[in-house]
């Protein structure tokens, strides 16, 4: 079986963007490959984080992957917490010291986001490091994510090859992106120009995956669309609506044209009614399950497991590498 990694910040409650980007792709490979799940709670400190809301939303995280349907009981599933296996943040000094300030600083992510605060922290910097090491570290061949990780996953590859060269060896795994054809990015609600994102400071932009169903539908029936009333697809000029014709096709299974096709000649507000009830839908059992699991023992029993897996893996690999640039005796 090949490898596939993925992880999701707990930065905050998930959203139906993290949803379409990172755990449907999971639940769509989980039976055929196998996978490494994770929660990279180091990246989540690269902006400032209060320490019992961040234990909080590691395990909320947790929850609400295996209440979306991540199967911990196939033998191919991985579960675990980023900080809990250090060689993470060990692999990560490594390739530092292997990649460049001048491909570090035309990073999309952290052009964008070093410029909203101009007391970054170097951490912010140096994430893409620590994510290929998240992702060279177990030999990952595929990486799902949205598509605002894909030059991540680039960086990753880079170092792969640069690392392999430099050593004369095959050490490390080339990985690929796996980007879904649809709902690659999942855009604000409220301003569809940007994606959504957990940390909008808009209450409206984001749908979260454990928000009450009356919110949701308030904020589905909110969403900005356009004046001509015709429901079709056109991301350029009805980037609002074409946005909720995604959500419908990532949330029904049925194809963006099918979609079109079911509501042709339909008003937005019959539109944003049935997806609003297409969302509450699949969130109830969600959050049904959620609450099922927070507090039972499911989680740490398969964080616990997936540490232990998962450690010697890493383990092995560092080991490889240390030796192969030289440290130590
Ligand atoms: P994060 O936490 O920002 O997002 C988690 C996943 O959700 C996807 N995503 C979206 N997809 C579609 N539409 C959106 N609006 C949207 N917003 C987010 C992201 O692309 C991602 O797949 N750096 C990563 C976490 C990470 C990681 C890794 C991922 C750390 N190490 C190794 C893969 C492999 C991040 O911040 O994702």
């Amino acid at each position: 079986m090949d490898r596939l990694l993925t992880g999701l910040q707990p930065s905050g409650t998930l959203t139906i963007g993290n949803y379409s980007g990172g755990i449907n792709q999971v639940l769509n490979y989980q039976k055929n490959y196998e996978t490494f799940l994770f929660v990279p709670d180091m990246h989540a400190t690269t902006v400032t984080q209060d320490p019992e809301a961040l234990r909080r939303n590691i395990r909320n995280a947790v929850a609400v992957y295996l209440a979306c349907g991540v199967d911990v009981n196939l033998p191919n599933m991985h579960l675990y917490i980023q900080s809990e296996n250090l060689y993470h943040a060990n692999l990560s000094w490594i390739l530092e010291c292997h990649a460049y300030f001048g491909e570090m600083s035309r990073m999309h992510q952290f052009k964008e986001k070093s410029k909203k605060n101009e007391n970054f922290t170097c951490g912010l910097y140096t994430y893409p490091i620590l994510m290929a090491s998240d992702i060279l570290l177990y030999d990952a061949k595929y990486v799902p994510t949205g598509i605002d990780q894909k030059q991540h996953v680039e960086l990753a590859r880079n170092l792969a090859l640069r690392f392999n060269n430099r050593y004369k060896g095959e050490y490390f795994v080339c990985p690929e992106s796996i980007i879904p054809k649809v709902g690659a990015s999942i855009k604000d609600l409220q301003n569809p120009a940007k994606k959504m994102s957990k940390s909008c400071e808009n209450p409206k932009s984001s749908i979260f995956l454990l928000d009450p169903e009356n919110v949701v539908r308030k904020k589905i029936m909110s969403a900005v669309t356009d004046s001509e009333g015709k429901i079709y697809y056109d991301e350029e000029n009805k980037a609002g609506l074409s946005n909720l014709i995604t959500i419908y096709s990532i949330f029904s299974g049925l194809s963006i044209e099918q979609v079109v096709a079911k509501f042709d000649g339909a008003g937005y507000g019959d539109f944003k009614k049935d997806l609003a009830n297409l969302l509450c839908e699949r969130l109830v059992v969600i959050q049904d399950k959620y609450n099922q699991i927070i507090n039972s023992s499911i989680i740490d029993d398969a964080l616990d497991a997936g540490r232990e897996f998962t450690t010697k893996i890493a383990k092995e690999k560092y080991e490889q590498i240390r030796k192969a640039v030289g440290y130590g005796r």
